[in-house]
């Protein structure tokens, strides 16, 4: 299959709820290979799929840049279905927002469930870059963002960033 453009903020895409797949057909097969294709080509550690412009609840998470025991992970209609008390902040970046980084507060730890590509369910604890990594594609499918997250001053900061980004998409 082929790398795809990058959707960037301003595309009402990224603001839609991704709807769930119905079956693991071929589209969603070429859809995760289109998803690893472009984020092989991007630096990043994630990518769901509204991001390349299908609003379908896929993403993957690639974290072999920070572990080298770590593979390609599919994600077919993921569920958070626990998240720890404990919170922790992270500096976060956003295939979906060129340079731009900001400190995030989310749970420690997720609990997510999920299809795998040959359609077998499974459940994971994620802790670390991996829990950060997958609260961040979760909300991509939700149609929220990390600039959602942030303290309404921070938000007040980066306005003329934005509408930098909503200039250009
Ligand atoms: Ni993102």
């Amino acid at each position: 299959m082929a790398e795809r453009p990058i959707v960037i903020y301003g595309d009402p895409v990224l603001r839609e709820k991704s709807k769930k797949v119905d079956e693991i057909n071929q589209d969603v097969k070429d859809l995760v290979s289109d998803l690893t294709d472009t984020l092989n080509r991007a630096s990043g550690l994630g990518l769901t799929a509204n991001q390349i412009g299908v609003a379908k609840r896929v993403f993957i998470i690639d974290l072999r840049a920070v572990d080298i025991n770590e593979t390609l992970r599919v994600f077919i209609n993921p569920e958070i279905i626990e998240r720890s008390k404990e919170e922790v902040e992270l500096e976060e970046g956003c295939l979906s927002f060129p340079d731009l980084y900001l400190k995030v507060t989310r749970p420690e730890k997720v609990r997510i469930r999920a299809l795998d590509l040959d359609g077998n369910e499974f459940e994971v604890t994620a802790e670390g870059i991996a829990a950060r990594a997958v609260q961040h594609e979760y909300d991509h499918a939700e149609g929220k963002l990390f600039i959602d997250c942030v303290s309404p001053l921070t938000r007040t900061m980066i306005k003329g960033r934005l509408k930098k980004l909503v200039a250009a998409s």
